[in-house]
């Protein structure tokens, strides 16, 4: 067992002698932790990680940060470091050792490990190598080669994830077709069911998950819609996918394109989740954050309306006892994604995650320990 006091406590310590970028930072987790309060409801939580503050232990930064890991997650997911970008600098090599220090990281501190992603299939996030690819005179078979080799090595290198997102994001947002990358001009959209199949076999333990970011936001109907269909395309060729992965960037979305804050459709939303659930998938958030872009800039009115929403979102997604799963896309705000992808008019730093950028809980938070505290216990596994 770790001893998340201790580890709390050395925390504290080091950080009350030290500075990060100039500023004095404190560490202050709450007790139950996250993942304890969500474990005894059987929910896995944890968080995305990159490697940097993993290889940089022993910096100011990288210790608070590691310890509110530590201290509140059951779970990690590599933030970009298992995608093929970061995997693959070329046709035949790998490149384990940043994922790796991650896996390593994880095992060390009893955490489980989610996989993310075996083919994020979108053509902004292949690598320059496979865009340009020469598939030659049998592209079909070239391209699946290329895709099975790369899922049957990384699942080999990782058997210890529980659950991979083999896809990512493959319905484009605004019209909810297919997006097409080189290796489906390659091979056609079997691209999808064979990515799925050979993970089934090169890692048959493991929740096999359809990743995507359509969410409750107006604006997400024919995302929704594409997603759906999909879907229920997978079960009737009899595609092994085991669950569906809702990455949950709540708020003011994440594109530049969302309007307002909180334009959640609850009714279309509810029946999106039915229906998926009546596909026989389970459901698991990925990628939770609460995205204040469109907020006032008064930290204090941002971090209640981002509790709020956060709160209400997650009462919602545990009613559902097919969800047993909830990853942040980060921990705190001192590292969101999201500042530098879409930043604030204002220019003011973004709060989308629980902890504030001097690794203090925030409302976030607390919503988060209430939710998990109100939720029904899941359903035990048979
Ligand atoms: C993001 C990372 O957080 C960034 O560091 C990177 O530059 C781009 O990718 N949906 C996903 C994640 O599935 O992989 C994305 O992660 C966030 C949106």
């Amino acid at each position: 067992m770790i001893d998340r006091r201790a580890l709390l406590a050395t925390a504290a310590a080091a950080l009350s002698t030290s500075a990060v970028a100039g500023t004095a930072v404190r560490g202050q987790t709450a007790e139950p932790s996250l993942h304890a309060l969500a474990t005894q409801k059987g929910i896995i939580f944890g968080s995305a990680l990159p490697a940097a503050p993993v290889l940089n232990r022993g910096t100011a930064d990288a210790d608070a940060w590691l310890a509110v890991i530590a201290a509140e997650c059951g779970a990690l997911v590599c933030e970009n470091e298992m995608k093929w970008p970061a995997l693959r600098p070329n046709a035949t090599d790998f490149t384990f050792g940043r994922a790796d220090a991650i896996v390593d990281y994880a095992a060390a501190h009893n955490m489980k490990m989610r996989g993310h992603t075996l083919l994020w299939h979108h053509p902004q996030w292949f690598p320059d190598w496979l865009t340009n690819h020469d598939f030659g005179s049998r592209p079909a078979s070239e391209a699946e080669r290329i895709l099975t080799a790369h899922i049957r090595r990384v699942c080999a290198q990782y058997p210890q994830v529980v659950s991979w997102d083999v896809i990512n994001e493959t319905v484009d947002a605004d019209t909810g077709e297919l997006r097409e990358t080189s290796l489906s001009k390659a091979m056609g959209q079997s691209v999808l069911d064979v990515a799925f199949h050979v993970a089934r076999e090169a890692a048959p333990k493991a929740q096999l998950v359809y990743n995507d970011y359509m969410s409750w936001e107006a604006g997400h109907e024919r995302h929704r819609a594409g997603v759906m269909r999909l879907l229920e395309g997978f079960r009737a060729r009899g595609v092994p996918i085991d669950a569906l992965g809702v990455q949950s960037h709540i708020g003011s979305g994440n594109s530049d394109d969302s309007v307002g804050f909180d334009t959640a459709q609850e009714t279309e939303w509810r029946r999106f989740l039915d229906q998926a659930i009546g596909l026989d998938l389970k459901l698991a958030i990925t990628e939770f954050d609460v995205h204040d872009k469109n907020l006032p800039a008064d930290p204090a009115i941002r971090d209640r309306e981002v509790a709020a929403l956060g709160r209400r979102y997650l009462d919602l997604m545990l009613e559902y006892p097919q969800l047993d799963t909830v990853m942040a896309w980060g921990v705190s705000d001192r590292h969101t994604w999201l500042q530098g992808r879409w930043p604030r008019a204002d220019g003011l730093p973004k709060r989308p995650n629980p902890y504030d950028a001097d690794y203090r809980a925030k409302p976030l938070r607390q919503a988060m320990a209430e939710a998990f505290d109100a939720a029904a216990p899941r359903p035990p596994l048979v």
